[in-house]
């Protein structure tokens, strides 16, 4: 098969942990004897410094011309004090609204391996498997209005979401649950705010059309608690934007870190692939970031771009195999009673394609 993906690095780290998922997609689609046509673009800051704008027309343009979009991470320090249409976010939440996905797909599994690495016992994380379908195109992020009136010293923004924008991602998110553990709980503060009373309402209309997946209604405040207490009892977890924003972070921990997070935003024009994590200004540079989130985010880029199911999976047991060999970057030794090798992010990333070859070359 031959898959078109434009590589968008961005800031911090993104350009680090970008590299090496290219570097195993590349090995990866070779080996399968796959064609994997590649074209890399600005976003982010590096944008804004060279260009002028966070997502500039030829980026958006290459975007909308290629089979997926792999996104590495925006943001940097320096651009802090700007506006937010402004600063590097405003080209992701661009190049999403563009693409169209609204569905974010992030998953957050808890490898064995890591249990000594999470603040969570490991009997309260064993077993841990949450798919959080996060609502990507409405809510706060896009709501309008929005504004700071500096003179009168009030800002707002508006939590908005019509009954259409959420029937289409709850339907994705019914259809994930069906493949999986047939229960979906949906996340909302419909105590409180109108948006989520209609949220609600509308998850309970879709409900009707996937019997054999059981719902359950949670508030964010009691949600965000029994993530960290019983992460076992969640199978497909549907949220707005801004809660699946949080939420989905909060996960990191059962993970035993963010930087293992890969994601999918499926539903659009052009699928739009990115690791959770962000640019990680505090160790950009260094070396020091875990590829594992944007590796198995090309995981995710081969099962739902592809059609590449074996191969997607090579990556994901290669990855696995690398925690199981024993090797760890810094973020996953805070614990580290067995010693075990604190690698670089490269070499993480030969670690991931020796397994892939041994893998796919005996397949
Ligand atoms: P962050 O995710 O960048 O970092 C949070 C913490 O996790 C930091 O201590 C960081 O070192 C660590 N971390 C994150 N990814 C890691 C990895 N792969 N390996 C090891 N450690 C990792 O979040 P932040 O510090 O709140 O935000 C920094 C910038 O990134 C901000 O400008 C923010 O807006 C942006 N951001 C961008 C994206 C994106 O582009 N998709 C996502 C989140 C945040
Ligand atoms: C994420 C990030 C983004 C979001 C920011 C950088 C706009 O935190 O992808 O989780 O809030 O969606
Ligand atoms: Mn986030």
């Amino acid at each position: 098969m031959k898959l078109k993906l434009l590589v968008t690095a961005g800031d911090g780290i993104g350009p680090e942990v970008t590299n090496e998922a290219v570097a195993v997609l590349k090995d990866v689609m070779e080996l399968g004897g796959h064609s994997l046509a590649l074209d890399f673009k600005r976003i982010g800051g590096v944008a804004i410094v060279q260009d002028g704008a966070p997502l500039p027309a030829d980026t958006l343009e290459a975007a909308l011309a290629s089979d997926a979009v792999l996104l590495g991470a925006v943001g940097g320090n320096e651009f802090n004090s700007l506006a937010p249409d402004k600063r590097p976010e405003a080209g992701l939440l661009a190049i999403r609204a563009a693409l169209g996905g609204f569905a974010n797909l992030r998953p957050a599994f808890a490898f064995k391996e890591l249990a000594v690495n999470s603040p969570l016992r490991p009997e309260i994380i064993d077993g841990a498997d949450i798919l959080f379908v996060r609502e990507l195109l409405g809510g706060l992020y896009f709501g309008q209005p929005r504004e700071w009136n500096k003179a009168t010293n009030e800002a707002w923004n508006t939590m908005r979401y019509t009954k259409d924008e959420v029937v289409r991602v709850a339907r994705i998110a019914f259809q994930l649950a069906q493949k999986r553990r047939k229960k979906l709980t949906s996340v909302d503060k419909a105590n409180v705010l109108e948006v989520s009373q209609l949220w609600r309402a509308a998850v309970i209309e879709v409900a009707a059309e996937f019997p054999d997946v059981t719902l359950e209604h949670q508030y964010v405040d009691a949600m965000a608690m029994h993530i960290m207490n019983r992460p076992k009892d969640f199978d497909v977890v549907l949220t707005e934007n801004l809660f699946g924003d949080i939420l989905s972070d909060e996960a990191g921990v059962i993970t035993g870190s963010l930087g293992m997070l890969p994601s999918a935003t499926i539903g659009g024009k052009v699928n739009l692939y990115e690791p959770i994590h962000g640019s990680a200004p505090d160790i950009a540079g260094k070396g020091l970031a875990n590829p594992m989130g944007a590796i198995l985010t090309g995981a995710l880029i081969l099962r739902h771009s592809a059609g590449l199911e074996t191969e997607a999976a090579a990556i994901e047991t290669a990855v696995r195999k690398v925690l199981e060999d024993g090797f760890r970057t810094p973020d996953l030794a805070r614990v580290n009673p067995q010693g075990y090798p604190v690698l670089s992010t490269k070499e993480v990333g030969a670690k991931v394609r020796e397994n892939v070859k041994a893998l796919l070359v005996h397949a």
